[in-house]
């Protein structure tokens, strides 16, 4: 049986992705935040599993990996957010959350698994940008950066660990 983990995949587009998945036989680690909601999520979808975790959260991240039990065929890392501003009126904890769940939290996840991919020869790391990450709009310029960072990070990912 495949298996894939996707962070966010309580709701949006991540219960999209792991609904998918789980249609198409894979066994999918949801990670999210809240206890209820990642267990109503998991419950919805046979061979899902519900793990609450923070993806910006090194500890977490750390736990919830060891949680599913196996290194995935497949991460998705769907987790992220958007807090809409101006770049001058965005708070100081806006900044820390926005990067620490979009840009630091995609790496914590796709570090978890590389090594285990990469000596197993096999695995698929989806990395989840926006269309803001190549042209950032106002009010969302701390999103976008995050956005654009990521995608370089994936292309570093792709070169790193691809071969
Ligand atoms: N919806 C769009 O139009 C759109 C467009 C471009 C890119 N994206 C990207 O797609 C992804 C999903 O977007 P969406 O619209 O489904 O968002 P959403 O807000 O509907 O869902 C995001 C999920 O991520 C979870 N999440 C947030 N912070 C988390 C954290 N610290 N740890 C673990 N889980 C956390 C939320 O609880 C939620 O379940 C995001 O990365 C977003 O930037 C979305």
């Amino acid at each position: 049986m495949k298996t894939a983990i996707v962070t966010g995949g309580a709701a949006g587009l991540g219960a999209d992705i792991a609904k998918v998945l789980t249609d198409n036989h894979y066994r999918v680690g949801i990670i999210d935040l809240g206890a209820d909601r990642v267990e109503r999520a998991a419950a919805a979808l046979p061979g899902a599993v519900g793990i609450e975790a923070d993806v910006s959260s090194p500890e977490q991240v750390e736990a919830a990996f060891a949680a599913f039990g196996e290194v995935p065929d497949l991460l998705v890392n769907n987790a992220g957010i958007v807090r809409f501003g101006g770049l001058e009126e965005q708070s100081v904890q806006d900044y820390i959350d926005v990067l620490n769940i979009n840009l630091l939290g995609s790496c914590l996840c796709a570090r978890q698994v590389a090594p285990g991919m990469m000596s197993r020869g096999s695995g698929h790391i989806i990395n989840f940008t926006s269309i803001n990450g190549i042209h950032p709009a106002p009010g969302v310029g701390l999103y976008s950066g995050t956005k654009a960072a990521m995608a370089n990070m994936t292309q570093a990912m792709s070169i790193e660990w691809g071969p």
